[in-house]
């Protein structure tokens, strides 16, 4: 090798340069549009993008579950009915969104209506957020358990999964209530005094 190549090389680090605080150093890459994930109470200015959320989601249930979910998002903003709705929200687009409010004639007892999640952002962990939420506003609300009903069939197998995962225990079983060979399933879950 001549001198002039030589002279032409980058001064390298010997390996015991090479530590893992230099990596360290390195700055990290910093998305130019960090996302801001939130969960709020449900107003007025979310109707259009839950109304788009709701139709994406028409072919999910029966039809009729997605026409009783709007219909708890109307008895809201209309002051009829004392609904407690989160959305959760990245960079201000609706992602899903949670309804539950006191079951009707109970003292501790409350009820969640409905939740659904826009099926590109699933299993990203929206929906126990979504749920951590309920459980917390519940509880400081001096709730002492959540009852939920869901179907048997398919299409609600994630929604079991994560209320299972959650804690809820299944107590009651309507066989054939939606129609034939499906059930209605009632889950509940005592909340702790934390
Ligand atoms: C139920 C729902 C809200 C969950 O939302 P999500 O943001 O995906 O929820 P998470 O990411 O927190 O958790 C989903 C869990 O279900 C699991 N899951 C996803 N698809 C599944 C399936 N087909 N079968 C079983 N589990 C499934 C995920 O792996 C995850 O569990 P893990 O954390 O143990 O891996 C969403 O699936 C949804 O909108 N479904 C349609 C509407 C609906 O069924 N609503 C409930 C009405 S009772």
């Amino acid at each position: 090798m001549t001198s002039e190549s030589l002279a032409l090389r980058p001064e390298l680090p010997s390996n015991s340069q090479l530590s893992l605080s230099s990596a360290i150093q390195l700055s990290p890459i910093t998305p130019l549009f960090p996302s801001k994930l939130a969960i709020d109470d449900f107003n007025a200015s979310h109707t259009d993008q839950i109304m788009a959320l709701l139709c994406e989601l028409k072919d999910h249930g029966s039809g009729k579950d997605m026409f009783l979910s709007w219909e708890i998002f109307q008895e809201k903003l209309a002051g009829i009915m004392d609904y407690s709705i989160k959305v959760i929200e990245e960079n201000s687009t609706v992602l899903g969104f949670i309804t539950y409010s006191k079951a009707m004639l109970s003292e501790d007892f409350y009820e969640l209506h409905w939740m659904a999640v826009k099926p590109s952002c699933r299993s990203r962990g929206f929906g126990r957020k979504l749920i951590e939420e309920m459980e917390q506003h519940v509880r400081s609300n001096g709730g002492k358990a959540i009852i939920l009903d869901t179907f048997s069939s398919s299409n609600y197998d994630a929604a079991r999964h994560l209320y299972e995962k959650l804690g809820y225990k299944l107590f009651a079983k309507l066989e054939n209530y939606y129609s034939k060979g499906i059930h209605q399933l009632i889950y509940k879950k005592d909340l702790d005094s934390k």
